[in-house]
């Protein structure tokens, strides 16, 4: 089966850097001015003093525990680079969610406003984009489906079946690359693939963005919405800008594991013993005030139910720090996920997709498949994007083939270290092992069997396991679900919400 590609951005890697075209003829009829860009009027625009930018503030500013919402109204001064006037304006100050502590990255040529939000928003949730009229983004990536589609492959455009599980949108706005593959450079870059998908959004006979734009062109919501925000009519450029603008806002944090740091941390300063370590309490602590909190969300991640459950806090905080223990040390799940969103955004070889014979099919290259000639790196066939985990109890069935249904089962498939293949990443094995059965075969001496091995020279590939026991595979996984975080804000989640612009 062909796999599903969001697929602009493959065909542009293919051919180096995305050529410079002047703005070309439309094609299709009605359309009179070009599909992919257009050069703002800005009379048409919203006066500088009216916009309203949307500024990310993390926890590390004085300002954050003041803000009492995710999206927040308050002012600034700036300077009309028109007028050279000082002028005071709206700004919607956006609360950057506890455990997150760096705003997501927005290119310069895309700053991030009100406007353009709403305008992305609408965008996002309108099955206008797709040729049929009934797929939108949010079809695959649903915000009452953690952002995705919950299916092992996504559905999209008459029914068409990909062959790749649909990823989370909560926190993409950090990722370095995005797809499993990393072809895409931007959210901005990523957002014009699905439009031109047969199997995702598109089933037209000519330019899907061509078609698309023309749709956007013919919608007098529309034309006034990108004439306010962009200068100009409905384009490629501004449709995937706008897309991108709302997505940035998509962010899930504020675990009960984060919320054991800022426990620790309180603790550690009232102590003055300077000894930054988490320890047992400190997550006994942050249940105990998801309890207090009537945090029922958080709570039924674990498990535990609100109301009778309170007296379980010290346990559950003992299993939660042994989770944590593993996950950071023993089972090394750490090497790869970390940071603020659990991912070191490189691409590794898991063995996720490979065949009985450990043989890497054509279809499951990964990042291979999109390097450019002259940079393939063998090392990285196979090698899919490593995926945050943050609100993973709304993303399941899990891994890019979606063939992990529980994390119960993730952790089964890391506890034996993955699928052997030639390509399995170094992090994944047990190269002491795989250098001792090199020295005794060299050393004529026997073998175990069990190995497989690759090759003209017969390379061992032995994945590395974590022989964890029950109890301990339990741990690990209660760790996990508390990494959950808060649920997207509905400011951002509810199709229906839209933040008012005019109004002062
Ligand atoms: C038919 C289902 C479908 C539709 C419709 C769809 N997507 Fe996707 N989306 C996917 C799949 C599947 C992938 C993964 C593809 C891959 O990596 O090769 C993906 C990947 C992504 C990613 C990358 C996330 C990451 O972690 O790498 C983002 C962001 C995204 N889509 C946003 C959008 C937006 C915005 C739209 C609308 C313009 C959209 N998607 C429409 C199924 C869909
Ligand atoms: C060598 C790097 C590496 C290590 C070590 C690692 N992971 Fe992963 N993880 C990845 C990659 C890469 C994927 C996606 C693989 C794929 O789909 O081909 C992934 C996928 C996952 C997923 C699925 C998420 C989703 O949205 O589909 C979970 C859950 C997960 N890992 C948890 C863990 C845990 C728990 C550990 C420790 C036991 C761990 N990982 C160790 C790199 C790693």
């Amino acid at each position: 089966m062909p796999r599903l590609r969001c697929a602009v951005a493959l065909a542009a890697l293919a051919a180096g850097p995305a050529a410079a075209n002047p703005p070309t003829k439309p094609t299709l009829a009605g359309l009179t001015e070009p599909a992919d860009y257009l050069l703002p009027n800005d009379g048409l625009m919203i006066p500088f003093r009216d916009q309203v930018p949307l500024v990310f503030v993390t926890k590390n500013s004085p300002e954050w525990a003041g803000l009492k919402t995710y999206f927040t109204e308050g002012t600034e001064q700036a300077v009309d680079p028109a007028t050279g006037e000082s002028v005071t304006r709206r700004v919607i100050k956006v609360k950057v969610p506890a455990g997150l502590t760096t705003a997501p990255p927005v290119p310069a040529e895309n700053p991030l406003t009100l406007a353009k939000w709403n305008l992305g928003k609408k965008l996002y949730f309108d099955p206008l984009l797709s040729t049929s009229g009934q797929v939108a983004c949010a079809s695959c990536h649903s915000p009452d489906k953690g952002y995705t589609d919950q299916r092992k492959a996504s559905t999209g455009i008459g029914g068409a079946v990909g062959g790749i599980n649909s990823p989370t949108v909560i926190n993409s706005a950090y990722n370095p690359l995005q797809f499993w593959d990393g072809r895409a450079l931007t959210l901005e870059d990523q957002s014009q693939g699905p439009v031109g998908n047969n199997k995702e959004m598109f089933g037209g006979k000519h330019d899907p963005w061509e078609e698309a734009v023309l749709r956007l062109r013919n919608s007098p919501e529309y034309v006034k919405a990108f004439a306010r925000v962009f200068g100009h009519a409905p384009t490629r450029d501004a449709a995937a800008k706008a897309i991108a603008a709302y997505e940035r806002t998509v962010l899930v944090g504020n675990g009960l594991h984060d919320r054991a740091e800022a426990a620790m941390r309180a603790r550690v300063t009232e102590e003055e013993s300077g000894k930054f370590e988490t320890k047992a309490e400190d997550y006994a602590a942050a249940v105990k005030g998801a309890f207090a909190a009537k945090d029922a969300r958080a709570l039924a991640a674990l498990g535990l139910d609100a109301e009778k459950d309170a007296g379980k806090a010290d346990e559950v905080g003992k299993r939660l720090f042994t989770g944590r223990t593993l996950f950071f040390g023993k089972a090394r799940c750490s090497n790869c996920h970390a940071g603020d969103t659990l991912s070191d955004g490189m691409f590794h070889n898991l063995g996720v997709g490979v065949t009985k014979d450990g043989e890497v099919p054509y279809g499951e290259f990964g990042r291979f498949a999109v390097l450019r000639t002259g940079h393939k790196d063998t090392a990285l066939v196979g090698a899919f994007k490593t995926p945050g985990l943050r609100g993973l109890s709304g993303t399941a069935p899990y891994m890019h083939s979606g063939d992990e249904k529980t994390l119960e089962d993730v952790v089964e498939f890391y506890d034996r270290g993955g699928n052997a293949n030639p390509y399995l990443d170094e992090k994944m094995r047990d190269t002491p092992a795989e250098a001792a059965y090199l020295k005794a075969r060299a050393a004529g001496q026997p073998t175990d069997p069990a190995v497989r091995t690759f090759g003209a020279g017969k390379r061992p590939v032995i994945p590395l396991k974590l022989n964890l026991s029950a109890p301990e595979k339990a741990d690990l996984v209660l760790f996990l679900k508390a990494l959950e975080g808060d649920p997207v804000d509905p400011v951002v989640a509810d199709p229906q919400k839209f933040v008012e612009v005019g109004a002062r």
